[in-house]
C-alpha cells in the first residue's frame, strides 16, 4: 500500500512542478494554475485514503474541514475585487504559515500525552529543530502577513474610525530582532533537552508572533513589494519544516517550491527597487509613512486638447499603473491603442514597470484580459532607452513607478529605477488629482511644462478620450 501512497504523491509533486513551470508565461499561466490546483486535489485524496487504511480516517472532522475551507474560499474568491488581490494574496500567506506551524504543534504535543512516543538521539534534535523553525517562520508569517495586510490596505477601520498603518523602525530595533532570534535558538535547544515541556513551544510562538510584527513594521512605502513576497516565501518554508516533522514528502517538495519561487520573487522585486534584501529588512527605506502635503498647483487640459496633440504623434507610450487597476479602464486603453494605430498609424507600446499596481504582474494580467497583444508589454529595462524618441507618454494611473524624485537618491523612493516617461517629447497624466502615489512622495512630472494632467477617473477620462479621437 505505501507504493501506492508514494505514487500519489509523486504524480501530485510532478503536477506541482509542470504547473509552476507553466506559470512562467501569462499564456500559459491559466493551465499552470488548473495543473497547481489538480496537484493539491490528488494529494488531498492519497493523504485522506493513506490515513483510512493507517486505522481510520476522521471522516467528519475532514469533511467538515473541506466544506468549510472550500466554502469560505469561493465565497473570498468571487467576493473580492482586483484591487483587493494582494492583500487577499498576504492573508493567504498569513494562514498558510500558522497552518504549518500547528501541525507541527500537534505533533509535538503527542510527547506530552504519551511520553512513549518522544523519538530519541539524533531523530529527536531533528524533529525539535524542525519543530521549533516551523514554529518560528510560521507563525512570524501570520503576524507580519496580517500587518503586511493592514499596510497595503493603508489601515484599519476600528469602530468606524480610520487608524493608518503606522511605519516605524529605529535603527535599536535590529537589535532587538537579533536578540529574538538568539532567544528562539536557545528556546529549541531547551526544548531538545526537555521534549514533554511544551513550555519552550509556547515561547517560541510568542516570540515569532513579535518578530512578525517588528519584521513588518519599518517596512513601508514603494519596498512592500518586496516584503509580500518574502512572506510568501517564508509560508513555503514553514510547510516544508513540517513536513520533515510529519514525514510527509509532499508537503516537503510542496513548500520547498513555493519557498524557492517565493525567493526568486523576493529577488527579482529587490533588483526591481535596486535594493538588497539585507537593506529592505534592516534599513527601513519604507519611510515614515507619511504622506508629501501638496502646496503646487496645475492647470488641467481637456480631452479635446490631448486628442489633437496625439493626432501628430507617431510613437505613444502606454504607461499603465495601479490607478488603471482601480478604474478598470484596461479595455478602454486597448482601444485607445487600436484606435490611434488605426487612424493616425501611430506606432504604440506599453512601458510595465516591475512593482506597477499592487501585485507582482499586475498590470500585464489586466492588459491581457483586454486582449493586448504581449509583444506589446515592453518591460521597463527594456524601454526606457525609447522614451526620447517618443512623441508623447500616456500616464494612466502610474505615480511612483514614473515619479523622478527615485533618481535623487533620497525619501522613501531613493534609488527605485523608474519608468523614464519624463524623457518624451510630451507627457499625458491621467488621475483624478495631483495626490501623491503608494509612497506619498509629490511627483515632479506632473508640474513639468511638457506634462498635460487630464484629471478624472481613469476610465471616464480615457473613454472621453476616445471619444475625442473618434470625432477628429
Ligand atoms: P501609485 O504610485 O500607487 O499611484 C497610483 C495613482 O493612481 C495614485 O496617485 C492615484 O492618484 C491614481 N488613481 C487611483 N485611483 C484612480 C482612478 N480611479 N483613476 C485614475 N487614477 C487613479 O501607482 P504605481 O505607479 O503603479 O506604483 C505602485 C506603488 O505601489 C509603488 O510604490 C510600489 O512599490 C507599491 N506596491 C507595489 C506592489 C506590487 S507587487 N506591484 C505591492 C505593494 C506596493 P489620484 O488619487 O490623484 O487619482
Amino acid at each position: 500500500m505505501e507504493d501506492w501512497v508514494s505514487i500519489g504523491y509523486l504524480i501530485s509533486a510532478a503536477l506541482f512542478i509542470f504547473g509552476l513551470k507553466k506559470l512562467g508565461h501569462p499564456r500559459t499561466a491559466p493551465y499552470g494554475n488548473q495543473l497547481g490546483a489538480m496537484g493539491m486535489l490528488v494529494a488531498v485524496i492519497t493523504t485522506v485514503v493513506s490515513m483510512q487504511l493507517a486505522g481510520g480516517a476522521e471522516w467528519i472532522l475532514i469533511g467538515a474541514g473541506l466544506v468549510t475551507g472550500s466554502l469560505i474560499g469561493y465565497w473570498l474568491a468571487v467576493k473580492v475585487e482586483m484591487t483587493g488581490m494582494p492583500e487577499l494574496v498576504a492573508m493567504f500567506n498569513g494562514f498558510g504559515g500558522a497552518a504549518s506551524a500547528l501541525v507541527a504543534l500537534s505533533e509535538i504535543w503527542k510527547y506530552l500525552e504519551d511520553s512513549s512516543t518522544v523519538p530519541e538521539g539524533l531523530k529527536l534534535t531533528v524533529t525539535m529543530i524542525a519543530a521549533g523553525l516551523s514554529a518560528l517562520v510560521g507563525w512570524m508569517t501570520l503576524t507580519g502577513s496580517m500587518l503586511a495586510m493592514y499596510k497595503l490596505k493603508g489601515g484599519i477601520s476600528v469602530f468606524g474610525k480610520w487608524i493608518k498603518t503606522p511605519t516605524w523602525g529605529p535603527s535599536w530595533l535590529n537589535g532587538v530582532k537579533i536578540l529574538l532570534l538568539v532567544a528562539v535558538g536557545v528556546l529549541i535547544y531547551y526544548s531538545i533537552c526537555e521534549p514533554t515541556n511544551t513550555d519552550y513551544m509556547w515561547g517560541i510562538i510568542g516570540i515569532s508572533c513579535l518578530l512578525g510584527i517588528i519584521l513588518v513594521l519599518p517596512i513601508g512605502g514603494a519596498d512592500m513589494p518586496v516584503v509580500v513576497s518574502l512572506l510568501n516565501s517564508l509560508s513555503g518554508i514553514a510547510a516544508a519544516f513540517t513536513g520533515f516533522i510529519i514525514g510527509n514528502s509532499v508537503l516537503i517538495i510542496a513548500g520547498s517550491l513555493v519557498g524557492a519561487s517565493g525567493l526568486i520573487l523576493t529577488f527579482i522585486m529587490c533588483k526591481a527597487m535596486n535594493r538588497t534584501l539585507l537593506d529592505v529588512l534592516f534599513k527601513s527605506f519604507g519611510g515614515s509613512g507619511e504622506k508629501a502635503s501638496l502646496t503646487r498647483t496645475k492647470v488641467g487640459s481637456d480631452a479635446d486638447e490631448v486628442a489633437m496633440m496625439i493626432d501628430g504623434a507617431q510613437k505613444v507610450i502606454i504607461v499603465p499603473g495601479y490607478g488603471m487597476a482601480v478604474s478598470q479602464c484596461q479595455h478602454q486603453v486597448k482601444e485607445f491603442a487600436d484606435l490611434i494605430k488605426e487612424k493616425f498609424d501611430t506606432e504604440v507600446k506599453y512601458a510595465i514597470h516591475p512593482v506597477a499596481g499592487r501585485m507582482p504582474g499586475h498590470m500585464n494580467v489586466l492588459l491581457a484580459e483586454a486582449n493586448v497583444p504581449y509583444e506589446q508589454l515592453i518591460e521597463m529595462d527594456e524601454i526606457n532607452s525609447e522614451f526620447p524618441d517618443c512623441d508623447v507618454a500616456v500616464i494612466i494611473g502610474a505615480n511612483d513607478t514614473t515619479n523622478p524624485a527615485a533618481r535623487s537618491g533620497e525619501g522613501p523612493l531613493a534609488g527605485m529605477p523608474i519608468i523614464d516617461a519624463d524623457m518624451a517629447r510630451t507627457v499625458v497624466i491621467i488621475k483624478r488629482s495631483l495626490s501623491v502615489g503608494y509612497a506619498g512622495v509629490d511627483n515632479d512630472l506632473f508640474y513639468m511644462d511638457k506634462t498635460m494632467m487630464l484629471f478624472g477617473d481613469g476610465k471616464a477620462m480615457m473613454s472621453q478620450l476616445n471619444t475625442a479621437i473618434k470625432e477628429i
